[in-house]
């Protein structure tokens, strides 16, 4: 049964003035099922003593242990919740600054704390520490999505003192865990092979992970993380906190252990180069840590984290997606108007939504004809579309299908007309060899007249083309030699992406329901601050299945099937019918010439296609359940089930080719149904001519499924299988 929390829930409303701080005062942030317990000790200083399953009578939170003493005798400890550098605290710091006055020094001793609620099914703490000695203070936000049992932690800086102040860190979020010992799996990756996980058990000392590659928080590690209590990560049992960070540019995360082998997890912008220089009366405001405590192991906290995108986060994340057909891997930079055209028509035969021209379709003193030239300049090149974008929509929506374009508006190639008119747009150091990536360079969006640039590329494209159905927003290059001519700080890395968010936000509010695709070199740029404004993001380049079944199985862990752009390609010639249904874990595209197929190939597409948008809402809007990880097992299942737990589509594909490897014995358990429901299950997605050997007839009872399961057959010559449930009744 899911756990649904009423409309009718009970915020609590307190708000405690600072008295004399004699009386412990208890902050609980509970969702659910879980609880956060914040506590102000008696010399008022804030810890958190409580984070995990939500104790049943909150009465008994006063009983909860306190202070972590970091050594008998000594008047500091490990689990402040924002611990501060400089003064007694000589632990990795949430936060350190140095006052206006040269003091590097901060204590941050509690004022008040209120929780009031904040939208649907939403509570927002917030807790107020100040520093003693200064007008300098610091404010904890919690916001509590009930039935998701999510947190988002973030703090606000601020201060009144007579100059600026210098915050050398600002950390979003300071968490402390109890157990015995701490399983960690972070992900790194790099082009065509993101987000492959490692798991590491801590070990006394700090393990940080971290970017430092400005423009894109993703390529050699991800920000995110596992973190999995007295055991390594199970999938649907164990305590496993899982924690990602709302930015899209440099992040660190730092676990600590303590002596007495609780951890402490420090997350936030990355301290690396981006001293903040905050001046008195104006906030500083860190992004959000997002983080789910799960008593169902992986499993359960990948559903709640993808039910609390769905609901809170994604543009339309209860909403549909278009299918569409990509040129990028069919023609590359190589296309005119009538092969366009031709693919258009294509692309109805096979039954998509859109047509999505990908790069090469601009730049006219330097024709976009490779990836070194024309980045920048965002006019149709005239050799390969003498009739102009306005043409292709036109032509597009003639042949039935909505058109789409592909940008990559914060960058800019050296040979382009952008660069040579504003090289003073382009972040480089004044005396340093420009340093490019991919043949580029990155715009310095600190800079408002490239924000004003990178908005109008866009809001042009809309304007002249307004029946534009869809965006893909590309960024291929890292942030080299970080310096900004016009804007020279200490910070900015920050600025970039806050720049960048501006542009975003002007965007999403005058086009809020256009589709836009997150996309960087493949997946390099796949987190939910950059998520709040795009409908769905792209995972990798490499679209081989065999490598794909393990990268959709990484993001799944934080992001959900709706939001993550799988596409058929011939990056791989496994069979067509293995493409698809791996594809068909997610947001299903198509990226290749379709005239180019056999005829049973185009029968199975435009059948498949239609399989899918039947199946749409356990896939899109469902819960996920990974039942056999490709890592463990021959066979890699997943099985999606609709909110309903009317149907559900069960996913097999054999990942080993030792001899007999299968899924012949034991059957699969489903998870996820209802054990009093009857159920069908119907092979599906068969090449044309091809037989099953599952009996579409037999009902089963939910009970029966979950406890026995059932064998999808997959064999080497079975080597991908797709199975509908649907349910008849009781
Ligand atoms: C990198 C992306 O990941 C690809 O899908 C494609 O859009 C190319 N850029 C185009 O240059």
């Amino acid at each position: 049964m899911r756990f649904l929390v009423t409309l009718s829930l009970l915020f609590s409303l307190s708000v405690i003035a600072q008295t004399a701080i004699a009386a412990i005062i208890e902050i609980p942030i509970e969702t659910a099922r879980t609880a956060l317990v914040l506590r102000v000790n008696n010399e008022g200083h804030l810890v958190i003593v409580h984070h995990g399953k939500r104790l049943q009578r909150a009465s008994e939170y006063s009983r909860l242990p306190g202070i972590t003493y970091l050594s008998e005798g000594y008047s500091d400890f490990y689990n402040a919740a924002y611990t501060p550098a400089g003064s007694r605290s000589l632990l990795e710091p949430a936060i350190q600054a140095t006052h206006a006055d040269g003091n590097s020094s901060l204590d941050l001793v509690y004022v008040r704390h209120e929780t009031k609620p904040a939208g649907q099914g939403q509570t927002l703490t917030t807790v107020l520490l100040k520093d003693p000695q200064y007008p300098f203070e610091v404010t904890l936000n919690f916001r509590a999505y009930q039935n998701e049992d999510v947190l988002e932690s973030w703090s606000t800086i601020r201060h009144t003192e007579k100059k600026a102040v210098r915050l050398q860190k600002y950390a979003s979020a300071n968490l402390y865990l109890s157990a015995g010992t701490y399983f960690l799996t972070h992900y790194h990756g790099n082009w065509a092979s993101e987000v492959r996980p490692e798991e590491t058990q801590l070990t006394a000392g700090m393990k940080v992970l971290d970017s430092k590659l400005g423009t894109r928080a993703q390529m050699l590690q991800s920000p995110m993380f596992m973190l999995s209590l007295n055991q390594p990560a199970q999938e649907e049992q164990g305590e496993v906190l899982a924690g990602t960070l709302a930015w899209s540019g440099n992040f660190q995360f730092a676990f600590e252990l303590d002596p007495y082998h609780n951890v402490r997890v420090l997350a936030g912008i990355n301290p690396y180069a981006s001293e903040y220089t905050l001046e008195p009366g104006r906030d500083f405001t860190t992004p959000a840590l997002i983080y789910t405590f799960s008593t169902q192991g992986t499993g359960g906290a990948s559903r709640s984290l993808h039910r609390w995108a769905r609901n809170h986060r994604i543009p339309q994340g209860n909403g549909d997606r278009l299918t569409l057909l990509n040129n990028w891997e069919a023609t590359q930079f190589d296309f005119d108007e009538p092969k366009l055209v031709d693919l258009f028509k294509d692309g109805k035969k096979l039954g998509v939504d859109l047509f999505l021209l990908d790069d090469g379709w601009f730049g006219n003193t330097f024709p976009r004809n490779n990836d070194r030239a024309g980045l920048g300049d965002w006019q149709e090149n005239k050799a390969k579309l003498p009739h102009g974008l306005g043409y292709l929509v036109k032509e597009a929506e003639a042949a039935g299908v909505k058109f789409g374009i592909w940008i990559e508006p914060e960058m800019v190639n050296p040979k382009s007309d952008l660069y040579t008119k504003h090289p003073d747009w382009v972040i480089k150091l004044p005396n340093r060899e420009n340093a490019v990536f991919r043949n580029q360079q990155v715009l310095d969006l600190s800079n408002p007249a490239v924000q004003e640039f990178v908005y109008g590329v866009v809001d042009g494209l809309f304007t002249k083309n307004p029946s534009l159905g869809y965006i893909k927003w590309d960024c291929n290059a890292v942030i080299y030699n970080a310096y900004s001519s016009v804007n020279p700080t200490s910070h900015l890395y920050v600025d970039y992406v806050r720049g960048l968010y501006k542009v975003l936000d002007r965007l999403r509010a005058k086009y809020p329901t256009v589709p836009m695709m997150l996309c960087s070199g493949g997946g390099a740029r796949v987190d939910y601050g950059a998520l709040k404004y795009f409908t769905e993001f792209w995972p990798s380049d490499n679209t081989s299945p065999s490598e794909r079944i393990f990268i959709q199985y990484n993001y799944s862990m934080f992001f959900p099937a709706i939001a993550t752009c799988n596409h058929v390609t011939n990056w791989s010639n496994v069979p067509i019918k293995f493409r698809t249904d791996v594809a068909m874990m997610g947001k299903l595209g198509y990226d290749l010439v379709v005239s180019h197929m056999k005829p049973d190939e185009l029968t199975f597409s435009q059948q498949a296609l239609k399989n899918y948008e039947r199946l749409k809402p356990a896939i899109y809007h469902g819960d996920l359940y990974r039942l056999q990880s490709p890592y463990t097992h021959d066979v890699a299942s997943m099985f999606y089930v609709s909110e309903k737990q009317d149907k559900a589509v069960l996913f097999s594909y054999l990942v080993n080719s030792r001899f007999k490897a299968g899924s012949d014995l034991p059957p699969i358990r489903l998870r996820g149904l209802q054990p009093e429901k009857r159920y069908t299950v119907q092979e599906i997605n068969l090449m044309p001519g091809a037989k099953s050997p599952i009996d579409s007839t037999i009902s089963y009872s939910g009970d029966f499924l979950m406890t026995v399961g059932l064998n999808p057959a997959v064999n080497d010559r079975r080597t991908s299988v797709v199975l509908e449930v649907t349910e008849t009744g009781r």
